[in-house]
């Protein structure tokens, strides 16, 4: 073999180590700039940090004030049996903890036939449209809503019921994020009267009209 051959070779192995060196390097030597980065992704992109200013509104304001109705996750109203339908030993709270008013009842039947009667149907028999139209899509995988005159739902603490409504049951979505506090008492109070109209007796029947029954 030529000696010229020789030396060549030598060479190339020397400079073949350049780079892995060079590597080794840069894996262990701390640099004040950032790495170099060829492939972005989308690691850096352009953000407004918390507190800063942003000159896209009117008011320069990055952080933006909360959209007109939405929910605080603590409403400030009543007491902790009124927040969380329990009372501080876990006990459901029995009875709705606010006073039950015309005006209570016809904003609780407003607010359950906006969110509720999809499914539980208008008058709580757990066959709204959304729970019809499962049935005939026959896909078998729906739970049906629970009607509100089954003996499960008659003998519910108002209080469970109200935490049915903040933090969902078993398959139902909790309506914690989109219901006040207020408004779930409320509705709380419209289902009652629902399960009421379903299961009463002449006896709920004022006395002067019952004769206008028979
Ligand atoms: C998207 C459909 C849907 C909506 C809307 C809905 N529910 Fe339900 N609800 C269900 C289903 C499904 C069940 C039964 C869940 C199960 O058994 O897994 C249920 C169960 C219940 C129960 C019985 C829970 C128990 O075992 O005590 C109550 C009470 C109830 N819902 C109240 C409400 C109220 C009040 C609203 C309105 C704020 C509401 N639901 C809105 C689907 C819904």
């Amino acid at each position: 073999m030529p000696r010229w051959l020789i030396s060549a070779v030598i060479i190339l192995v020397a400079l073949s180590w350049i780079p892995l060196a060079l590597a080794v390097r840069a894996r262990t030597v701390k640099k004040t700039e950032p790495r170099i980065h060829i492939i972005q992704d989308m690691d850096n992109q352009p953000k407004v940090k918390a507190q800063s200013r942003f000159t896209l509104f009117a008011d320069r304001r990055g952080m933006r004030p909360p959209v007109a109705g939405t929910v605080e996750r603590s409403a400030a109203i009543g007491d902790e049996a009124t927040q969380r339908g329990r009372i501080a030993d876990g006990e459901w709270v029995e009875t709705t903890p606010v006073e039950v008013t015309p005006a209570l009842l016809a904003r609780g039947r407003e607010r359950y036939d906006i969110y509720c009667s999809p499914c539980h149907g208008l008058a709580g028999y757990g066959d709204g449209m959304v729970s019809r139209r499962a049935d005939q899509l026959q896909e078998g995988t729906w739970t049906p809503p629970t009607s509100f005159h089954t003996e499960l739902v008659l003998s519910r603490p108002d209080g469970h019921i109200f935490n049915s409504i903040s933090n969902g049951i078993r398959n139902m979505p909790s309506y914690g994020s989109q219901i006040p506090v207020a408004d779930r008492w409320a509705i709380v109070a419209y289902v009652r009267a629902l399960q009421r109209s379903q299961n009463a007796t002449v006896d709920d029947v004022p006395i002067e009209l019952r004769a206008q029954l028979r």
